[in-house]
């Protein structure tokens, strides 16, 4: 059985559907900060069982120690935390009790219950430049801000963790920017209050909920002068997790590394080209005015996917049109049935 904690939210609840539709069996830990129980309902439909949940918080040992004593835990895949880099700027306690305490309680808990094998997610957000070329993992890391570097604190631990402990088996997988839903419309992002990310941004223009799309800077160093991002949908992206999974538990010669990878397309789009092809996709005009650059943005930034490829045989499959018609299906589930998480 797999421990997936933060598994009601949104990259959590999708890759609980890949592992469960692989045939995996799944406990979900999860204190609702940041999701809905109701997403439990759209596992059951969407996958052959319902997945156990604990409601609960990680950073919480006698939680952890329950979760271990009752369920078979072989894995754990570690999503729950904090993520809005503007917030981890006003609140950087917050973002290192619950992203690094949180990370420390749960490995020592998998310490106390003999369970080695975890994946953690980390952030394209830990590479500190340049960025005129595909990101390498061997790249120069720095995070300027707390959010990021709470991952980062978190990667140098679990490096030091398995240098001391070599039967560890660790994946560190830094995704890029995760987009789209379950194609199904029925899981998907659901971020409470005004969007910060393009994506969902997007959708609620699209469907009328929100005026225009503010167009953060168009005179950065790119081909339209609008920032680059690699998009990944969130179902490559929770395939990724399967295949990361099933190469920790089958591995025969044990590391004295964490495996870290990039989870990217290694193809970037500037913001006016995800603008149109969210446009064809949902058959709506989208409003957009140019508003100044956001602080801390930069122009632009996409993965080198290689190594995922070599060591996985993991690659992206779905394309920037799929990622924009997946997330207006869930703009529209969501708008029609109430938001799930
Ligand atoms: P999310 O907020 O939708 O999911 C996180 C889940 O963890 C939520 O369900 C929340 O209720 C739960 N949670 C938070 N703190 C908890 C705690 N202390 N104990 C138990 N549960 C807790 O976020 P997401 O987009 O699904 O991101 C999942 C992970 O991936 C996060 O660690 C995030 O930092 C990382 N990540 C996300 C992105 C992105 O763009 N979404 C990019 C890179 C990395
Ligand atoms: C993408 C592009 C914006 C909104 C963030 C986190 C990162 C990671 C993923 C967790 C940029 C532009 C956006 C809008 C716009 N999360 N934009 N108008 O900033 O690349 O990454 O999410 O690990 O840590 O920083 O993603 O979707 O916010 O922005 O013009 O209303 O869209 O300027 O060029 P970002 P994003």
């Amino acid at each position: 059985m797999i421990l997936v904690t933060g598994g009601t939210g949104y990259i959590g609840s999708h890759t609980c559907v890949a592992l469960m539709n692989a045939g995996y069996h799944v406990a979900i830990l999860d204190n609702l900060c940041n999701s809905r129980i109701e997403v439990l309902n759209r596992l059951a439909r969407l996958c052959p069982v319902r997945p156990d949940f604990v409601e609960g918080d990680v950073r919480d040992p006698s939680v952890l120690d329950s979760v271990f004593a009752r369920y078979p835990i072989s894995a754990v895949v570690h999503f729950a935390g904090l993520k809005a880099v503007g917030d981890s700027v006003k609140n950087p306690l917050a973002y290192y009790d619950n992203n690094v305490n949180g990370s420390v309680q749960l490995l020592r808990a998998m310490q106390r219950a003999n369970v080695k094998t975890f994946v953690f997610s980390s952030t394209a957000t830990v590479y500190a430049g340049p960025f005129d070329e595909a990101l390498r993992e061997s790249d120069r890391l720095g995070a300027s801000q707390p959010y990021g570097h709470s991952k980062l604190v978190v990667e140098e631990i679990l490096a030091d963790l398995q240098s001391a402990e070599p039967d560890w088996r660790i994946a560190c997988l830094r995704y890029f920017n995760p987009v789209g839903a379950h194609e199904s419309g029925l899981i998907g992002e659901s971020p409470l209050g005004a969007p910060n990310n393009l994506m969902p941004y997007l959708a609620q223009v699209a469907s009328g909920m929100r005026e225009f799309l503010n167009v953060w800077g168009n005179d950065y160093a790119t081909p339209d002068g609008t920032g680059v991002r690699d998009y990944l949908h969130v179902m490559d992206l929770a395939e990724a997790h399967l295949a990361a999974l099933h190469h920790l538990q089958t591995v025969t010669s044990l590391s004295t590394k964490p495996l870290t990878l990039n989870l990217g397309t290694g193809q970037g789009y500037s913001v006016l080209e995800v603008v149109h092809a969210f446009e064809q996709a949902s058959g709506q005009k989208i409003g957009r005015q140019f508003a100044p650059r956001r602080a801390g943005d930069i122009a632009q930034y996409w993965a080198d996917p290689g190594l995922a490829k070599q060591v996985l045989g993991w690659q992206a499959k779905r394309g920037l049109q799929e990622m924009c018609a997946d997330t207006w299906r869930w703009q529209l589930h969501s708008a029609k049935d109430g938001e799930p998480s």
